[in-house]
């Protein structure tokens, strides 16, 4: 049975205009009740519509912001930014050892409410010189984002894109919450699309970076208790019946480490790597972990910035990357 978040059906894109297109309610609720989500039917018949069956844009915003503002709760009460910077800042530091030329910046794809770029920008714990940009397809979660930003007078932008056709270059993409969305061949092309993304511009503005040194996409931790976990931490603290269903479905559709691995090979020219490991990791305190992708000559700095313990947690073709001779090229 495919399980399927109504925050997926309910919007979509022109993913090339990014244009929006009408979506018929009467097909959410047969997608959903097609995959035994009898519940999640309910919820979907019961938005908005116009006389010709289509879904109404601006109620189904208001109902995607009302249940990311609580995502937003969870996330601070998981400290989703500072789990994030503890292994961000390590891998910034490799960067900065790799002498990768800068500027640094780090893109957040799928970004949301921006919860993550506004944590970073707020709590500066990446040190000067990174350049924080939230990237989303959704214009009123953007919108949203940036009226926060600047009600927080925070040094970060907000930018509307798909993740499969990036707009803004980056030194390292980043996300939270976003790789079980996308599944079999979109997983694939979701890490392909962040090595092929556009060139960054050197301060210098004459020399270009030929795609990104880095990546770290953290998600729901593919653990025996993530499923029963997460529908009590749902249970407890959102309201809204649409994100109780969308959060208890994105844990049983959390990728496993095998298949992050494999799909974050696409990324050409990256070392696919998982902290935290299943195998190795505590199923009861490991809620969050990153698939990360790395420039193989910056996997030694990588593991001298991480303390000796961090370093242990990394697993991936390690071996195998230390034994190659790789030339350092600027990137
Ligand atoms: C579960 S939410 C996570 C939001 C945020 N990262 C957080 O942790 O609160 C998934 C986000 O991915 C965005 N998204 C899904 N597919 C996308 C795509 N193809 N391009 C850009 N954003 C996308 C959605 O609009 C949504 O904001």
């Amino acid at each position: 049975m495919p399980f399927l978040e109504i925050s997926d059906l309910v919007v979509d894109h022109d993913p090339r205009t990014l244009v929006r297109l009408p979506v018929r309610r009467a097909d959410v609720v047969a997608r959903l009740r097609d995959a035994g989500d009898l519940r999640g039917a309910r919820i979907a018949a019961a938005l908005p519509c116009a006389p010709d069956g289509t879904l109404d844009p601006v109620a189904v915003d208001r109902r995607l912001v009302a249940v990311h503002t609580e995502l937003q709760r969870l996330s601070e009460e998981l400290r989703l930014g500072a789990r994030v910077a503890e292994v961000l800042r390590p891998l910034l530091a490799a960067l900065r050892a790799g002498e990768v030329a800068g500027p640094l910046r780090v893109v957040d794809v799928g970004c949301g409410l921006g919860y993550l770029v506004r944590w970073l920008a707020a709590s500066g714990v990446l040190g000067p010189g990174v350049d924080l940009v939230g990237v989303d397809f959704n214009a009123a979660l953007i919108g949203e984002a940036d009226r926060l930003a600047r009600a927080e007078n925070l040094d970060c932008r907000f930018v509307r894109g798909d993740a499969f056709a990036l707009p803004e270059p980056a030194t390292v993409y980043v996300s939270t919450g976003v790789l079980h969305h996308f599944r079999g061949p979109a997983l694939d092309a979701f890490f392909a699309a962040q090595a092929q993304s556009s060139p960054l511009a050197t301060a210098a503005g004459t020399a270009a970076t030929p795609g990104p040194a880095a990546f770290c996409h953290f998600d729901i931790a593919a653990t025996r208790l993530a499923p029963i976990g997460t529908w009590i931490f749902h249970r407890a603290r959102m309201r809204d019946p649409l994100g109780r269903h969308d959060g208890v479905m994105s844990a049983r559709r959390t990728h496993d480490d095998a298949t992050l691995l494999k799909a974050a090979a696409r990324a050409e020219g990256l070392v696919p790597l998982v902290y935290e490991p299943r195998t190795r990791s505590n199923p009861f305190c490991t809620t969050v972990r990153p698939v990360l992708g790395l420039r193989p000559d910056l996997v030694p700095a990588l593991q001298t910035a991480l303390d000796r313990t961090a370093s242990g947690r990394l697993t991936g073709d390690l071996a195998d990357v230390l034994a190659r001779p790789t030339p350092r090229t600027a990137r």
